[in-house]
């Protein structure tokens, strides 16, 4: 009989999260010659990186108990009604979007959609949320999207810069700017070296590059535009404008009063306040910045049969092919968050979504005339936000008292009391509202008539918004949800089968681990709550840190960044401001491999670094010689050096400690990319190997769902010379730090963090290492399997890749014309997403099965590339031209299959089942291969007419 400790089934979860079984893992080792997991780590780690203690990670829980553990800490959260606005508000998710796109895998387990064919659902939405951000704010161009208002107005900034006319070095920012943007924009602002002056906005100084201007204000009075954008063009330079999208419903949009950018958060469009995010921020721009505007466009092309397709436009500008040159080093964005904001716009529409803005209006007009009544003085302009000055001890007693947060005044403005509404307000909330606000009960219907309108008849919107289609075609809920169904059923995710995304690390989002994203206490948490609400994210991110520190080998944490690439800026930053502090101020040189991600010398750019690249050898290791050279010829100046750990070509360098201890020596400071910790955790640590500072991709190594690209969090851990330069923020502090915010909100996207904290819990110290070594036995597994038909690029000892290995398709590509995007495309036909392509190097595919994929997936995988093999043998042989091939004419679509003729080298069955799986299970792209050249020749990123679709 077993015993009750071993019926307990603790280390239940480890076994659901790894894909092999105990079984097939040793089946799989014995491939190698090996008998255990362990084995296959001592033979494949260098020595020198090896930490053989065990992480602090605990034991283990099953999954009942990690949900019930984390209930019991967001209790300890206290969930007040939250007047606060300052960029977050209120707002109702409509359930058919919270339980089929929020909710649901076949959304958020998505990639980034490069892979434009079998994207077509999340890019038609994000087309959508394009049109939206372009219709309210009454912009021609919108990108879809990027990190948080504060950053996107800090990427306006730089993009007056570089395309605006003016040669003046002046950032002016109104002082009706939130807080925490201001704060954002002057930290990224001093390593451009711009001078950021704050102040009246009708006073903009003479030769000012760029001016920002929050509409409406922070404390919610609305300016007339126009005459700024006058003054600011007579100067050549151009006006910023951080927008509210329900707001615009009603009044006129920035774009119709002169806006050169308008950015700002689609947060109330139906996603939660999650104690800061995740959320989309958007950048809308006037025509001639679209070339060189920050984040992900979604443009319409054509497919291979000339059908409407989209796909992400204007790439060669993003980081990836301009590195230091880029426009900026936005990667991971918040594409999930924009699918919902979107989604939220096609559900409401236009009426819906004035009257929700009327109605929000209106309540703000009868508070407005409650206050007034009372002898308080509101500001006479306003949309959803008034200012009063009052007696803010008293109010805020009575307000707490009732479960009510407002917005208070500090310092001199401790007087100052701000309340925003926002659509879940009712009669009866308004009433408690007021009660709390002048003491007395009010019947708030009686006072209706009497509302007071906060909208200057100039400044009211007469321009229609939302016409297309789109938005008046899914209003019922069951159209909805089948709107909702036929865009998911276009996109393939995790749910259909593995993304072998090299660099990616698409593991398991295990569904325990998502529950809580969607529970009040985490979800309608303002980040600015007083900290004696918060108290259940406080223990959660403090443990949470503890982990990370503990999983890094750092002695600080910052979970303020909210991507990889945004953990990078505050890493350099951390680094800079670190050097500065020790009279190392002059220290500005940043080497770089060349295999390196383009958000490496792209982030170091941004930090007003110079960039210089180090050789990768033969093998692809840093190029050791290249290395020493650089070191020493830069060595006066030299701040940092940035690595991947393994690198980016999937090997783990033997010398890495050499190379930490060689920066060390010549006084600069060692940044560990942390997007390959997949391959570290529990057996390695970047602070153990030698380095400063790294930042984590949660989005990839903690479990945190990619949301067809965004949303993600980039913490960084930092050793403790360092841990007193972490980002801080000006609304809530984090610490004593002096170093300003990199995001919005002060721990970033915080209701996510909860997936990476039941990640860690879940599977214990023994989980978490056991995963990082089956992520090792299934890179290598494939290699193996694979080594015979397509070279495996670099090997490290043992002839052994780390978690994922690169195949080199340009031997195959000179012989037979076939290249790795074709192989990529007829992988679709296959039933599987391609793996990274041309990353780190053109012409080559980089293979990452983590460790939830299953044996028989990575077998399915397997025989797919081995019969793709074949099909290019078939061109080098000369029994079928390449163009011919189904290569070439991949991927095949169900349009293709019932075409009336059919006239190719190959049957119809070759096209699109070309292997037994496809027989039982078939998943269709649903546009045949996508034209990028001619959507960035026609460039579109409005939503096309709706007889484009029908007519495909
Ligand atoms: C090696 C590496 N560094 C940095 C990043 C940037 O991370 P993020 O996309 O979260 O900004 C990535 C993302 O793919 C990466 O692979």
């Amino acid at each position: 009989m077993k015993a009750l400790q071993d019926l307990l089934q603790t280390n239940d979860f480890t076994a659901r999260h790894l894909g092999p079984s105990e079984a097939e893992q040793a089946e799989m080792l014995a491939e190698f010659g090996l008998k255990s997991l362990d084995e296959l780590t001592d033979t494949t780690l260098p020595a020198a990186i090896r930490f053989e203690g065990d992480l602090n990670a605990g034991d283990g829980v099953t999954e009942a108990q990690a949900l019930a553990d984390l209930k019991a800490l967001a209790e300890q959260n206290k969930v007040f009604r939250s007047y606060i606005g300052t960029g977050y508000y209120g707002t109702h998710v409509p359930p058919v979007i919270l339980r089929n796109m929020l909710e649901n895998p076949g959304w958020y387990t998505a990639y980034t959609p490069y892979q434009a064919e079998i994207s077509q659902g999340r890019l038609e939405m994000l087309l959508n949320f394009q049109q939206t951000v372009m219709d309210l704010t009454g912009m021609p161009i919108s990108n879809a999207s990027l990190l948080d208002e504060a950053t996107a107005a800090a990427e306006a900034m730089t993009l007056a810069k570089r395309s605006g006319k003016s040669k003046g070095n002046v950032f002016y920012v109104a002082d009706n700017v939130h807080p925490q943007t201001l704060n954002v924009v002057q930290t990224r602002a001093e390593y451009f070296g711009f001078d950021v002056q704050v102040g009246d906005a009708d006073q903009v100084p003479e030769g000012a590059f760029g001016v920002l201007v929050q509409y409406p204000g922070t404390h919610g009075q609305l300016l007339d535009l126009a005459p700024i954008a006058e003054k600011v063009h007579a100067q050549g330079g151009a006006l910023i404008v951080a927008t509210d999208l329900l707001a615009s419903a009603l009044v006129k949009p920035a774009g119709e009063l002169g806006a050169d950018i308008v950015v700002g958060s689609a947060q109330r469009l139906g996603v939660p306040m999650g104690f800061g995010g995740p959320h989309a921020a958007f950048l809308a721009c006037q025509k001639g910045f679209e070339r060189s505007m920050p984040g992900r466009v979604i443009g319409v092309s054509k497919d291979a049969r000339g059908n409407t397709a989209l796909r992400m436009a204007m790439q060669t500008r993003e980081q990836h092919i301009r590195r230091e040159k880029a426009t900026s080093n936005i990667c991971t964005a918040q594409a999930l968050l924009a699918n919902m904001a979107a989604a939220y716009a096609v559900y409401h529409g236009a009426d819906g979504l004035r009257t929700i803005a009327e109605r929000v209006h209106r309540l703000t007009g009868i508070l407005a005339r409650a206050l007034t009544n009372a002898g308080l003085t509101p500001n006479e302009t306003f949309f959803d936000t008034l200012t009063v000055q009052g007696d803010a001890a008293t109010i805020r007693a009575r307000a707490e008292a009732k479960g009510i947060n407002f917005r208070y005044g500090t310092g001199t403005q401790a007087d100052l009391i701000s309340i925003s509404l926002d659509e879940t307000v009712t009669p009866a909330d308004l009433s408690d509202v007021i009660e709390a606000l002048t003491g007395e009960k009010t019947d708030v219907l009686a006072l209706d008539a009497q509302a007071m309108d906060g909208i200057p008849d100039h400044l009211k919107r007469q321009s229609e918004f939302l016409t297309h289609p789109v938005f008046s075609s899914h209003r019922s809920e069951h159209g909805m949800l089948r709107y909702l169904k036929q865009l998911e059923n276009r996109d393939y995710s995790l749910v259909h089968g593995m993304i072998p995304l090299g660099s990616c690390t698409m593991k398991l989002n295990a569904t325990t681990e998502m529950i809580p994203v969607t529970w009040p206490e985490f979800g309608n948490m303002h980040p600015f709550a007083p900290t004696t609400q918060t108290q259940g994210y406080a223990a959660l991110l403090g443990e949470l840190e503890r982990w990370l520190a503990d999983i890094t080998g750092y002695e600080a944490v910052s979970l303020q960044p909210n991507s990889g690439a945004s953990g990078e800026y505050a890493g350099l930053l951390a680094i800079r401001k670190y050097q500065e502090a020790n009279g190392q101020g002059h220290r500005n040189v940043c080497l770089i491999p060349a295999s390196a991600h383009g958000t490496n010398p792209a982030s170091a750019a941004m930090m007003g670094m110079q960039v210089v690249v180090v050789k990768t050898d033969a093998n692809g290791n840093i190029d050791w010689d290249d290395l020493k050279a650089q070191a020493e010829k830069h060595s006066e100046h030299l701040s940092a050096l940035m690595i991947t750990y393994p690198s980016t070509h999937g090997v783990y360098e033997e010398n890495v400690k050499d190379v930490c201890d060689l920066i060390h020596q010549h006084g600069g400071q060692v940044y560990l990319d942390g997007a390959n910790m997949n391959a570290q955790v529990g057996l390695s640590k970047p602070g153990l190997i030698g380095s400063d500072v790294s930042h984590l991709n949660l989005h990839k190594t903690f479990a945190i769902p990619h949301g067809g690209g965004g949303p993600g969090m980039g913490p960084i851990g930092v050793k403790a010379h360092l841990a007193p330069y972490l980002p801080n923020h000006p609304v809530i502090p984090t610490s004593d730090s002096q170093t300003g915010a990199v995001s919005a909100a002060q721990y970033g996207s915080a209701s996510i963090l909860p997936i990476s904290y039941l990640y860690i819990k879940l599977l214990g110290a023994h989980g978490l290492r056991k995963s990082t070594q089956v992520a090792l036995l299934n890179a290598n597994y494939i290699a193996k399997k694979l080594s015979g038909a397509y070279p495996i690029l670099y090997k490290g000892r043992n002839d052994r890749v780390a978690h994922e290995c690169i195949i080199d398709i340009r031997p195959l590509k000179q012989d037979s014309g076939i290249t790795e995007e074709d192989i990529a495309k007829r992988l679709m036909d296959y039933g599987f997403h391609a793996p990274t392509m041309s990353f780190p190097v053109p012409g080559t595919l980089m293979i990452e099965p983590t460790e939830s994929e299953p044996k028989a997936e990575l077998d399915r995988f397997i025989d797919a590339m081995l019969q793709i093999r074949r099909e290019i043998q078939e061109v080098q042989d000369g029994t079928m031209a390449a163009g011919d091939s189904p290569l070439k004419h991949a991927p095949h679509t169900q349009t293709d299959l019932i075409a009336p003729e059919w006239n190719r080298a190959y049957s119809r069955e070759t096209a699109a089942y070309p292997s037994r799986y496809q027989k039982n299970w078939k998943f269709w792209p649903a546009v045949n291969r996508v034209d990028n050249v001619y959507g960035d020749r026609n460039f579109m990123c409005a939503c096309p007419p709706v007889e484009d679709y029908i007519g495909a």
